[in-house]
């Protein structure tokens, strides 16, 4: 496995390279869900490149930037048993020298949810992934579904400025009581932890109504608000139940299906979640 930090570098590693190449995109401290998308690209491609990045520039300033969990010693540990050919892990200045000045703004899609409470989050993320993928010109990128918005913003920066590859969308890992697993986990203690559970119960609650034919959204989101609503250690930032692709909220689930998610407070620790009803 190849560790790499500079572009030239990388360059030169990607050149040597034939055959189909797989990139899972990450900001390292990696665990189980990161490495189920490592598995899916090593199945579909002949190489697997992983990029470790904690991206200043999708983080708001008042945001966890400087605590977010970093552990690089443990990530390439990880890596190394799963076939992994690259792993690029470059410097802040490396992506983003002195003078830099160009952004990329994939505009309807990145506006509401996550967009709307983190403004100029997901410009980070769309510019940080286009240098990405000319970075590694993969033939396939793996993201996960717990950010469900991300893949939206990605497929469509994606087709907008014509990158040719397949953007792979892998389903969401939960621990057994059901919280979706995130690096930002870490930051919660034992009755945050227990409290944080009430994130895919209300998803579950809203999953078995569309199941047994509800289909007005505002009953959806309703249901999902007065779940959270018992958990006195959650805060409720939004309940969404939009459409799948364009992510306009929506009044009634039709045949294309709703994207139903949601962001909690678990005290300090922000919390995002969701489930696809009537997936196409
Ligand atoms: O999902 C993430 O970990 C990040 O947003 C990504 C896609 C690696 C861009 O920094």
């Amino acid at each position: 496995m190849l560790t790499l930090t500079s572009f030239a570098d990388l360059r030169a590693a990607r050149r040597s390279l034939t055959g189909s190449l797989g990139l899972v995109p990450t900001m390292g401290y990696l665990h189980r869900g990161h490495l189920s998308l490592v598995e899916r690209a090593r199945a579909e491609n002949a190489h697997v490149a992983v990029s470790i990045f904690v991206n200043p520039t999708q983080f708001g300033p008042n945001e966890d930037l400087s605590r977010y969990p970093r552990d690089l010693t443990h990530d390439l540990e990880l890596l190394a048993g799963y076939h992994v050919d690259l792993v690029w892990a470059p410097t802040p200045e490396e992506l983003y020298p002195a003078g830099f000045q160009t952004w990329v703004s994939v505009e309807q899609v990145s506006a509401p949810l996550e967009g709307k409470q983190r403004p100029g989050h997901f410009r980070g993320v769309a510019t940080v992934v286009a240098k990405l993928f000319n970075a590694f010109t993969p033939d396939r990128a793996y993201f996960g579904q717990k950010d469900a918005q991300q893949v939206v913003v990605i497929r469509r920066l994606a087709r907008d400025l014509n990158f040719p590859l397949e953007i792979v969308t892998c389903p969401i890992v939960r621990e057994p009581d059901g919280l979706a697993l995130s690096s930002r986990n870490v930051y919660l203690n034992a009755e945050e932890r227990q409290a944080a559970t009430v994130l895919s119960r209300a998803l579950r609650a809203a999953e078995a109504a569309f199941a047994a034919g509800e289909r007005d959204a505002d009953v959806l989101r309703a249901m999902v608000g007065s779940a959270l609503a018992q958990e006195p250690l959650a805060r409720e930032e939004y309940v969404s139940a939009a459409d799948p692709e364009t992510l306009a909220e929506l009044e009634t689930v039709g045949p294309g299906g709703a994207l139903l998610s949601l962001a909690v407070r678990v005290g300090k620790t922000r919390l995002i979640d969701n489930v696809v009803l009537g997936a196409p």
